[in-house]
């Protein structure tokens, strides 16, 4: 039986757990984050208001808040998301950052409310596709309830991962289970990775069950799953656009040249 809600929420827990940093590698990883984080605050603050209120769902360790707040362009901002242990890490870090009116708390967004009139809602690195591997329809109510989290003219940006690639290999296997094996780089404690692939045609969602091979011990860990749903581009634009989005735009990632990565802008009519 596919737990694809529990696999969801076990995948993130005691991720960004601080408790396993020593203070110079905390240093270094949230440099890191912010690095890779610029191109993606930047695409969003050209598009926000002075003193903008924000919110993010599934805002993992809060990399993109503290980078926006960093740039000054928020005045206000929430992240959300399921992971305790990330949670904590975007808390302390915000503290740490000293970064004034950033809060983090731990909430589901498909049960829990999300902060009303936002000049942005924000939801990346593929979290939007995790809610219709649940059941068919949930990210359309996910999308709705995004949309009545902004004020009239409010910005919401999205980003996902079409896998084209993965979908056309997935797809020439037909109907049975696609087996990829990689060899992990030498310095990686895990040896051999291997990945079960399933698509379900008629809903485009991606089962991918993970199993790790020890370098050394040769133990194998089997326990992670991730349930995605496939967008196209323009599957992304038509479930925007019915949940009651206008000026719906796409681009082929965040400064517009890749196209593993699909970023959506919409307003709130
Ligand atoms: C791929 S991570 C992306 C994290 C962050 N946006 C980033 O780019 O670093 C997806 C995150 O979504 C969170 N998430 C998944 N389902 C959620 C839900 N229903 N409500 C809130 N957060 C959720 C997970 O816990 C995880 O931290």
């Amino acid at each position: 039986v596919t737990d694809v809600r529990g696999d969801l929420t076990a995948a993130y827990q005691g991720v960004d757990d601080l408790g396993a940093f020593g203070p110079a590698e905390l240093a270094a990883y949230r440099s890191a984050l912010l690095e890779r984080t610029a191109v993606q605050a930047a695409f969003v603050a050209e598009r926000l208001p002075p003193a903008a209120r924000v919110a993010e769902v599934g805002t993992g360790n809060g990399r993109l808040l503290i980078a926006m707040a960093q740039r000054g362009v928020i005045a206000a901002a929430c992240g959300t998301d399921l992971s305790e242990s990330r949670i904590a890490f975007a808390r302390d870090w915000a503290s740490a950052a000293g970064t004034p009116g950033l809060t983090f708390e731990v909430a589901d967004v498909l049960a829990d409310p999300l902060p009303t009139g936002c000049d942005a809602v924000i939801c990346i690195t593929n979290a939007f596709a995790y809610f219709d591997a649940i059941e068919p329809g949930t990210a359309a109510r996910a999308a709705v309830a995004m949309r009545e989290a902004l004020a009239p003219g409010g910005l919401l940006v999205l980003e996902v991962y079409p896998h084209a690639e993965l979908r056309r290999l997935v797809e020439a296997q037909g109907s049975g289970t696609l087996r990829v094996w990689e060899e992990l780089p030498a310095d990686d404690p895990w040896r051999f990775y291997l990945s079960d692939y399933v698509l379900e045609p008629d809903t485009g969602v991606l089962h991918h069950r993970k199993v790790f091979v020890h370098r050394t011990a040769g133990t194998v860990d089997d326990s992670r799953r991730e349930h995605l749903r496939l967008y196209e581009p323009k599957e992304l634009r038509s479930e925007i656009a019915e949940a009651g989005f206008a000026d719906v735009e796409l681009f082929d990632g965040w400064s517009g040249d890749d196209d593993t990565l699909t970023v959506l802008t919409a307003r709130r009519a």
